[in-house]
């Protein structure tokens, strides 16, 4: 349906106001800002990247970051229920909304993240994916708004 579409220029990066849960593991945060003691988001250009290409009939969602210089981090929190393909750098996060985030297994330097989205909700059409690069453990970004219209 769609070809591939760069989205540096449409990602807009926006604050989300801060919440926790004591279920959540100890260096992430569902709403995607890192509990990172008291660092605080980086305010330069976040130089996170983002392709995405959905299948013909839009319940499958391939999602793709990179940045410009190796991560060790991110996560990526959809809108509405589904299931994320794991990979050899891919965990899962619980989050208390009862919707899975996606994020890094292991802290090794990574030059990009691939996954697939399955979407399980039909209703709406539209998904939103937060989505928060982190270089490392004091650099990164506030979250970014991937919005598909289905
Ligand atoms: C996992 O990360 C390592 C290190 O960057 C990389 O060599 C490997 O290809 C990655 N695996 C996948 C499935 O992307």
């Amino acid at each position: 349906m769609l070809g591939l579409v760069l989205l540096s220029m449409v990602v807009s990066s926006q604050a989300f106001p801060s919440f926790t849960s004591g279920l959540e593991a100890a260096c992430s945060s569902c709403d995607g800002i890192p509990e990172h003691d008291s660092v605080v988001p980086q305010q330069s250009y976040n130089p996170l990247d983002v392709l995405y290409e959905i299948d013909e009939d839009g319940s499958f969602i391939h999602i793709k970051i990179s940045s410009d210089r190796p991560f060790r981090g991110f996560m990526i929190k959809p809108s509405s229920a589904g299931f994320f393909g794991l990979g050899e750098n891919t965990t899962l996060l619980h989050c208390d909304d009862g919707l899975d985030a996606l994020t890094h297994k292991n802290a090794i330097d990574k030059v990009s993240i691939t996954t697939m989205f399955i979407r399980t909700a039909n209703e709406p059409r539209w998904i939103s994916f937060r989505i928060t690069l982190v270089e490392k453990f004091d650099v990164f970004w506030p979250p970014s708004t991937l919005d598909i219209y289905l």
